[in-house]
């Protein structure tokens, strides 16, 4: 309910001033039992102001006019029950009806850069790609519906050591062959090619060798190097944009700010550490050792900025990195849609470009930055997912079975259909219900993926969300009638019809919420009650078969606001709502 709890919020907040002279305090909104909702600020408050809570919400209620509203009773220790009327309620509906937005809020533009994605070139993404980059995406564009300016920056893997072997390994088999065409089908065969070469030892180490003179070549900017480099870059990108044209996230070519993109600034981060006196060398090495992390026995951890034999390395480019998107690109907050194992990491580099002062902004403003810590994804096993033989899972491989998964269903079921048509059912339902699982738990939580639950058409699955919306287009097609032209004034006769319109009113603010708390799964659960709100409204109320017109048009207003709703969504959680299903 978001004008409801503005509005609400803002009055409580008004009489707590009135009675007892203090201003912004908060009204501690909470879902009620008893009520639409309640204001608990009168617990928090009795020992402040010396009375039992009973009396401060009576206190308060003494100042509190909400007859526009609802009405408003104090309950059990000291809760402020509001039960909003039905009129306020259909005022309400018709203005979100009214609004392109849905109620989502407007908010102040911040410039938010979100790192995500992050694949490494040459290599397989694996499962935990897969998750930032659907919890990026989701992100980025949630940030984008608030209003935010958004840099999507993919910081690939495409620099450092590995390229020396890759690189040789590709010499030897020539820029034509079947094997350097792996790099683009199955980079994983072709990195695992250049790494067995690298570790066989039976030609005494020369390979090695020469993979390890690459990586100075490389470094030095040696022409042929520098060309397969690029011709490697350009065949894992294309690699990762297959897998992100399947998966309909909105990463491209231009939001491609890899590791390599920092290079030219590394030798004056270093420097600039030095000059302020927060890197030293430490074992020939240069180091940074931010306040307030030690190791084991005490010992403060270093950030290695320069190795001993010159080479720069990830905390480098992270340095760098974060001093750019602060310092360049003006970013008021940054999110690092990165794997948990790497919270330590994160919290060096954030505090290490805290003490150099490269988090206050050239305007003087602050950037913050934020480890949107990613959890691991589980095969039944309990461990990290892999496939049967214990290699890492192919990406495309793990979509397409959730594809072929839904094909088989929809075959079935949908055999009145086109074959185009199915197939694309199942691939917005396969493809809709792997970026379901993965954005209904927080972000931070390990979760077993398990095909046969995250494809159910029951329970909290994507496919039940796109179901939802699917039977409502499916009511309007049946109507003849358009979703997006109903705005016929709402009436509230049946619980069911005030549930639903009380859900609908809560849209604007759990998107704020996903936005401010980087957590989409909120964004999921409150989809999923929506639709279960639907589900009892419809069973509850005929629509098509309304006793009189009044109703049947309110009734298909609401129907058609939970289908602007769900849709909307979906789509900011990057899921595609089908027409049918
Ligand atoms: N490429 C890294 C990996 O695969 C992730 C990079 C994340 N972003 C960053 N700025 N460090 O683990």
């Amino acid at each position: 309910m978001l004008d409801a709890a503005s509005v609400l919020g803002d009055r409580v907040s008004a009489a707590i001033e009135a009675a007892f002279g203090l201003t912004d305090v908060d009204p501690v909104l909470r879902p009620s039992q008893f009520a639409d909702t309640q204001a608990n600020a009168a617990l928090a408050l009795a020992k402040k102001v010396g009375r039992n809570p009973r009396e401060t919400a009576a206190a308060i209620l003494a100042e509190l006019d909400l007859s526009d509203v609802g009405t408003v009773e104090v309950s059990g220790p000291g809760f402020l029950n509001v039960t909003v009327n039905k009129d306020w309620i259909a005022r309400q509906i018709a203005a979100l009806v009214a609004d392109p937005r849905l109620g989502v809020p407007v908010q102040p533009a911040r410039v938010i850069p979100i790192d995500y994605s992050a694949p490494n070139v040459a290599k397989e993404m694996h499962v935990g790609h897969l998750r930032t980059t659907i919890v990026g995406d989701a992100l980025a564009r949630t940030l984008e519906a608030l209003g935010h300016r958004v840099i999507r920056q993919n910081h690939i893997g495409d620099w450092g050591t590995p390229f020396g072997m890759l690189i040789e390994h590709y010499l030897e088999v020539g820029g034509e062959s079947a094997e350097a065409d792996l790099l683009r089908t199955d980079p994983n065969a072709f990195y695992q090619a250049a790494r067995a070469k690298f570790d066989d030892d039976s030609d005494g180490g020369a390979w090695a060798t020469r993979a390890r003179e690459r990586v100075v070549l490389l470094q030095a900017k040696d022409p042929q190097s520098i060309e397969i480099w690029r011709g490697m870059i350009g065949h894992s990108t294309e690699y990762f944009h297959a897998i992100y044209d399947a998966l309909a996230v909105t990463l491209t070519d231009d939001d491609l700010a890899g590791e390599s993109f920092y290079d030219p600034m590394l030798q004056d981060v270093c420097d600039e550490l030095e000059r302020l006196g927060l890197a030293v060398e430490s074992d020939g090495a240069l180091c940074v050792f931010p306040e307030g992390f030690t190791g084991r026995d005490e010992k403060p951890l270093p950030l290695i900025i320069r190795k001993s034999d010159g080479g720069f390395g990830y905390a480098t480019t992270d340095l760098a990195a974060i001093r750019y998107r602060a310092q360049q690109l003006h970013a008021d907050q940054i999110l690092y849609v990165v794997g948990a194992s790497q919270a330590l990491h994160f919290r060096m580099v954030f505090a290490a470009a805290e003490k150099a002062g490269w988090l206050t902004r050239p305007d003087g403003e602050r950037t913050v930055p934020v480890h949107v810590q990613i959890g691991s994804v589980l095969g039944e096993d309990g461990k990290i997912l892999r496939t049967r033989s214990g290699a890492p899972l192919r990406l495309a491989a793990l979509l397409q079975e959730g594809v072929d998964r839904a094909s088989a269903v929809v075959e079935e079921s949908r055999e009145d259909l086109t074959p185009a048509e199915r197939a694309d059912i199942a691939r917005q339902v396969g493809v809709g219900a792997v970026k379901y699982a993965d954005l209904s738990v927080a972000h931070d939580t390990d979760y077993v993926f398990d095909f046969d639950r995250m494809l159910a058409l029951t329970g909290n699955t994507g496919p039940y969300l796109q179901y939802a919306a699917a039977r409502i287009r499916s009511i309007f097609r049946k109507a003849e009638l358009d979703p997006a032209t109903q705005s016929a004034p709402v009436v509230l006769g049946e619980p069911t019809e005030r549930a639903l319109a009380l859900a609908l009113l809560g849209y604007g603010a759990v998107v704020a919420d996903v936005g401010d708390q980087q957590a989409p799964h909120r964004l999921a659960g409150y989809l999923f009650e929506l639709a279960q709100a639907f589900t009892s409204f419809y069973d509850a109320c005929p629509v098509l078969t309304a006793d009189d017109e009044a109703t049947r048009s309110s009734r298909l207003t609401l129907t058609a606001a939970t289908l602007r709703v769900l849709v909307h969504g979906l789509d900011l959680l990057g899921i595609a709502s089908p027409e049918r299903m």
